[in-house]
């Protein structure tokens, strides 16, 4: 399997999806006064209650029960760790999780970042009744997509309409 923070990001979100969120917030950070590169995703879906929360980052929860259960998280939190970074999960049901990860990004086991582009586009357009909010901060820039603005300004145009696509492909391209 390929390691990619935005295949983790793809992971993450597909799970919030699953849990029925209605807003879905991205964050991606590289803290340039510190070591630190932060993903940062936030769901109002279903949520969980803690003895789950605590049971779904453990990569042996599955053996040992025979339950499945599914590796996404405790794969982000594994790299997370590997890096000498932290990982955070809180959730509350019925009213959402946020998983908070800081790699450290000086380390050589932080994984490229990947298809950003792409899985925002994938996100935003094959998920329309979902607002999402992607922010990428670096030191050079900051950029923001917030579907539900564009959905706004798009009128009833829907977001998956071929040339809001299209238009949503180059905004990606010039300003991430
Ligand atoms: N955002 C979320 N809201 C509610 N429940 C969640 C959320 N994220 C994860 N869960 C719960 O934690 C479980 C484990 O998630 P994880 O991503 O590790 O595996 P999975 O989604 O079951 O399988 P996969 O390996 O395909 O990702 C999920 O099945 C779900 O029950
Ligand atoms: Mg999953």
């Amino acid at each position: 399997m390929m390691d990619e923070i935005a295949s983790h990001i793809m992971d993450i979100v597909a799970n919030s999806l699953t849990a029925g969120a209605h807003n879905i917030s991205v964050l991606i950070e590289k803290d340039n006064e510190g070591p630190l590169f932060i993903l940062d995703i936030k769901d109002d879906g279903v949520g969980m209650d803690s003895e789950t929360a605590k049971k779904v980052q453990d990569p042996f929860f599955s053996t040992k029960t025979g339950r499945k259960v599914g590796l996404g998280i405790p794969l982000l939190k594994g790299t997370a760790e590997t890096t000498g970074g932290t990982f955070s999960l809180t959730s509350e049901p019925g009213r959402g999780t946020r998983i908070r990860v800081a790699f450290n990004a000086g380390h050589p086991d932080l994984p490229p970042l990947g298809n950003l582009k792409d899985t925002i586009l994938v996100l935003a357009v094959g998920n329309p009744e979902v607002n999402f909010l992607f922010t990428y901060k670096d030191s050079s820039r900051e950029f923001v997509l917030d579907t539900a603005e564009v959905k706004e300004l798009l009128g009833g145009v829907p977001i998956n309409h071929p040339e809001v696509i299209s238009f949503l492909s180059k905004y990606l391209d010039e300003h991430l």
